[in-house]
Protein backbone atom coordinates (compact mmCIF):
# COMPACT_ATOMS: atom_id res chain seq x y z
CA UNK A 1 0.00 0.00 0.00
CA UNK A 2 1.55 3.41 -0.89
CA UNK A 3 1.42 5.86 1.64
CA UNK A 4 0.09 8.93 -0.44
CA UNK A 5 -1.57 10.41 -3.72
CA UNK A 6 1.50 11.83 -4.89
CA UNK A 7 3.93 8.81 -4.15
CA UNK A 8 1.83 6.62 -6.20
CA UNK A 9 1.16 9.10 -9.24
CA UNK A 10 5.05 9.10 -9.23
CA UNK A 11 5.39 5.81 -10.39
CA UNK A 12 3.21 5.84 -13.38
CA UNK A 13 5.65 6.57 -16.82
CA UNK A 14 4.54 7.04 -19.96
CA UNK A 15 6.39 5.31 -23.07
CA UNK A 16 5.54 4.60 -26.87
CA UNK A 17 3.44 1.76 -27.57
CA UNK A 18 5.46 -1.10 -29.25
CA UNK A 19 4.85 -4.29 -30.92
CA UNK A 20 5.38 -6.39 -28.26
CA UNK A 21 2.48 -4.76 -25.84
CA UNK A 22 -0.10 -5.59 -28.57
CA UNK A 23 -1.39 -8.59 -26.84
CA UNK A 24 -1.80 -6.97 -23.45
CA UNK A 25 -3.33 -3.81 -25.04
CA UNK A 26 -5.68 -6.51 -27.20
CA UNK A 27 -6.81 -7.89 -23.39
CA UNK A 28 -7.84 -4.65 -22.03
CA UNK A 29 -9.36 -3.70 -25.41
CA UNK A 30 -11.76 -6.72 -24.48
CA UNK A 31 -12.34 -6.09 -20.92
CA UNK A 32 -13.21 -2.63 -21.83
CA UNK A 33 -14.85 -1.83 -24.50
CA UNK A 34 -18.01 -3.59 -26.55
CA UNK A 35 -16.45 -2.96 -29.74
CA UNK A 36 -12.89 -4.07 -28.86
CA UNK A 37 -10.24 -3.24 -31.55
CA UNK A 38 -8.03 -6.39 -32.46
CA UNK A 39 -4.64 -7.36 -32.17
CA UNK A 40 -4.50 -6.74 -36.22
CA UNK A 41 -6.00 -3.13 -35.84
CA UNK A 42 -3.42 -1.88 -33.45
CA UNK A 43 -0.48 -3.63 -35.43
CA UNK A 44 -1.63 -2.14 -38.34
CA UNK A 45 -1.56 1.18 -36.75
CA UNK A 46 1.64 0.93 -35.37
CA UNK A 47 3.14 -0.22 -38.48
CA UNK A 48 1.65 1.41 -41.08
CA UNK A 49 -0.01 4.56 -40.24
CA UNK A 50 2.65 7.37 -40.21
CA UNK A 51 0.03 9.98 -38.38
CA UNK A 52 -0.81 7.28 -35.96
CA UNK A 53 1.09 7.83 -31.92
CA UNK A 54 -0.25 5.30 -29.42
CA UNK A 55 1.26 5.50 -25.78
CA UNK A 56 1.00 3.51 -22.81
CA UNK A 57 1.11 4.15 -18.72
CA UNK A 58 2.57 1.53 -16.83
CA UNK A 59 3.65 0.98 -13.25
CA UNK A 60 6.49 -0.60 -12.56
CA UNK A 61 6.15 -2.49 -16.12
CA UNK A 62 2.41 -2.95 -16.03
CA UNK A 63 0.37 -1.70 -18.39
CA UNK A 64 -2.55 -0.09 -16.71
CA UNK A 65 -3.66 2.46 -19.66
CA UNK A 66 -2.97 3.67 -23.36
CA UNK A 67 -4.61 6.53 -25.46
CA UNK A 68 -4.04 7.09 -29.62
CA UNK A 69 -4.53 9.62 -31.63
CA UNK A 70 -3.75 10.76 -35.25
CA UNK A 71 -1.72 13.57 -35.72
CA UNK A 72 -2.23 15.20 -38.85
CA UNK A 73 -0.77 18.71 -39.00
CA UNK A 74 -2.01 20.69 -36.58
CA UNK A 75 -4.96 18.36 -35.64
CA UNK A 76 -5.25 15.11 -33.54
CA UNK A 77 -7.66 12.64 -33.72
CA UNK A 78 -7.72 10.73 -30.35
CA UNK A 79 -8.22 6.97 -31.34
CA UNK A 80 -8.54 5.45 -28.12
CA UNK A 81 -8.00 5.99 -24.55
CA UNK A 82 -8.66 3.68 -21.66
CA UNK A 83 -7.45 2.96 -18.22
CA UNK A 84 -7.69 -0.98 -17.29
CA UNK A 85 -10.55 -1.32 -14.87
CA UNK A 86 -9.17 -2.16 -11.87
CA UNK A 87 -7.23 1.81 -12.24
CA UNK A 88 -10.38 3.45 -12.89
CA UNK A 89 -11.43 6.36 -10.99
CA UNK A 90 -8.23 7.50 -9.33
CA UNK A 91 -7.17 10.12 -11.36
CA UNK A 92 -4.90 8.18 -14.18
CA UNK A 93 -7.75 9.05 -17.30
CA UNK A 94 -6.55 12.59 -16.87
CA UNK A 95 -2.70 11.98 -16.45
CA UNK A 96 -3.07 10.17 -19.50
CA UNK A 97 -5.45 12.51 -21.36
CA UNK A 98 -3.41 15.37 -20.19
CA UNK A 99 -0.28 13.30 -21.92
CA UNK A 100 -1.73 12.86 -25.16
CA UNK A 101 -2.61 16.29 -25.21
CA UNK A 102 0.73 17.70 -24.41
CA UNK A 103 2.22 14.53 -27.37
CA UNK A 104 -0.12 16.24 -29.79
CA UNK A 105 0.69 19.81 -29.07
CA UNK A 106 4.32 18.31 -29.20
CA UNK A 107 3.87 17.03 -32.49
CA UNK A 108 2.21 20.75 -33.66
CA UNK A 109 -1.48 20.11 -33.67
CA UNK A 110 -3.35 22.86 -32.41
CA UNK A 111 -7.15 21.15 -31.78
CA UNK A 112 -8.06 17.74 -30.44
CA UNK A 113 -11.23 15.61 -31.62
CA UNK A 114 -12.56 12.56 -30.49
CA UNK A 115 -15.86 10.79 -30.55
CA UNK A 116 -17.53 9.27 -27.33
CA UNK A 117 -20.63 7.48 -26.81
CA UNK A 118 -23.90 9.64 -25.75
CA UNK A 119 -24.26 6.81 -23.06
CA UNK A 120 -20.61 7.56 -21.93
CA UNK A 121 -20.92 10.04 -19.36
CA UNK A 122 -18.16 9.25 -17.42
CA UNK A 123 -15.51 10.34 -20.43
CA UNK A 124 -17.76 13.11 -21.40
CA UNK A 125 -17.02 14.55 -18.28
CA UNK A 126 -13.43 13.90 -17.96
CA UNK A 127 -13.14 15.52 -21.37
CA UNK A 128 -15.33 18.67 -20.63
CA UNK A 129 -12.50 18.93 -17.61
CA UNK A 130 -10.10 19.53 -20.66
CA UNK A 131 -12.22 22.11 -22.29
CA UNK A 132 -13.48 19.56 -24.87
CA UNK A 133 -16.74 20.97 -26.11
CA UNK A 134 -19.44 19.11 -27.95
CA UNK A 135 -19.78 19.76 -31.41
CA UNK A 136 -21.95 17.86 -33.37
CA UNK A 137 -23.60 14.02 -33.50
CA UNK A 138 -22.38 11.26 -35.31
CA UNK A 139 -25.70 8.92 -35.87
CA UNK A 140 -25.33 5.17 -35.51
CA UNK A 141 -21.62 5.53 -35.41
CA UNK A 142 -20.66 2.83 -33.23
CA UNK A 143 -21.23 -0.78 -34.86
CA UNK A 144 -22.23 -2.56 -31.86
CA UNK A 145 -25.29 -1.13 -30.98
CA UNK A 146 -25.30 1.56 -33.82
CA UNK A 147 -25.47 4.15 -30.98
CA UNK A 148 -24.92 7.57 -32.13
CA UNK A 149 -21.12 9.66 -31.54
CA UNK A 150 -20.71 13.19 -29.79
CA UNK A 151 -17.56 14.71 -31.82
CA UNK A 152 -15.96 16.91 -29.51
CA UNK A 153 -13.19 19.23 -29.60
CA UNK A 154 -10.95 21.13 -27.73
CA UNK A 155 -7.91 23.61 -28.16
CA UNK A 156 -4.28 22.74 -27.30
CA UNK A 157 -2.25 24.77 -25.28
CA UNK A 158 1.77 24.83 -24.93
CA UNK A 159 1.59 23.93 -21.06
CA UNK A 160 -1.07 21.60 -19.68
CA UNK A 161 0.62 21.31 -16.85
CA UNK A 162 -1.45 24.03 -14.43
CA UNK A 163 -4.61 21.04 -14.96
CA UNK A 164 -7.11 20.28 -16.85
CA UNK A 165 -9.09 23.95 -16.16
CA UNK A 166 -6.94 25.76 -18.38
CA UNK A 167 -6.69 23.38 -21.35
CA UNK A 168 -8.90 25.10 -23.90
CA UNK A 169 -6.48 13.06 -32.21
CA UNK A 170 -8.32 5.34 -36.87
CA UNK A 171 -9.19 3.14 -39.23
CA UNK A 172 -12.85 2.36 -38.15
CA UNK A 173 -14.49 4.03 -35.28
CA UNK A 174 -12.76 5.00 -32.64
CA UNK A 175 -13.41 4.32 -29.39
C1 LIG B 1 -12.97 7.10 -19.31
C2 LIG B 1 -11.67 6.70 -18.58
C3 LIG B 1 -10.49 6.76 -19.54
C4 LIG B 1 -11.45 7.70 -17.44
O1 LIG B 1 -10.31 7.30 -16.72
P1 LIG B 1 -10.35 7.21 -15.12
O2 LIG B 1 -8.97 6.94 -14.67
O3 LIG B 1 -11.42 6.28 -14.72
O4 LIG B 1 -10.80 8.71 -14.77
P2 LIG B 1 -10.20 9.65 -13.65
O5 LIG B 1 -10.14 8.94 -12.35
O6 LIG B 1 -8.96 10.29 -14.16
O7 LIG B 1 -11.35 10.73 -13.54
C5 LIG B 1 -11.44 11.74 -14.50
C6 LIG B 1 -12.83 12.30 -14.52
O8 LIG B 1 -13.70 11.34 -15.09
C7 LIG B 1 -14.97 11.49 -14.44
N1 LIG B 1 -15.25 10.25 -13.70
C8 LIG B 1 -14.36 9.34 -13.23
N2 LIG B 1 -15.03 8.32 -12.65
C9 LIG B 1 -16.32 8.63 -12.75
C10 LIG B 1 -17.53 7.98 -12.35
N3 LIG B 1 -17.52 6.81 -11.70
N4 LIG B 1 -18.70 8.56 -12.65
C11 LIG B 1 -18.74 9.73 -13.31
N5 LIG B 1 -17.65 10.40 -13.72
C12 LIG B 1 -16.47 9.85 -13.43
C13 LIG B 1 -14.86 12.63 -13.48
O9 LIG B 1 -15.20 13.82 -14.15
C14 LIG B 1 -13.40 12.60 -13.16
O10 LIG B 1 -12.93 13.82 -12.71
P3 LIG B 1 -13.13 14.26 -11.18
O11 LIG B 1 -12.63 13.14 -10.36
O12 LIG B 1 -12.31 15.50 -11.06
O13 LIG B 1 -14.59 14.50 -11.01
C15 LIG B 1 -11.78 5.28 -17.95
O14 LIG B 1 -12.83 5.26 -17.02
C16 LIG B 1 -11.97 4.18 -18.97
O15 LIG B 1 -10.99 3.63 -19.49
N6 LIG B 1 -13.24 3.83 -19.25
C17 LIG B 1 -13.55 2.76 -20.18
C18 LIG B 1 -13.09 3.09 -21.60
C19 LIG B 1 -13.69 4.38 -22.09
O16 LIG B 1 -14.85 4.68 -21.88
N7 LIG B 1 -12.85 5.16 -22.79
C20 LIG B 1 -13.27 6.41 -23.39
C21 LIG B 1 -13.84 6.15 -24.74
S1 LIG B 1 -14.36 7.65 -25.53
Amino acid sequence: MLENGKRERDEFQFRAMTLEDIGTIAQIEQETFTAPWTEDAFRNELTSNMFAKYMVMERAGTIVGYGGMWVIVDEAHVTNIAIREPYQGQGLGKRLLRELMRTAHWFGARRMTLEVRVSNERAQRLYRQFGFVASGIRPGYYSDNREDAIIMWADLVPDLGAGEETAGASEGEAQ
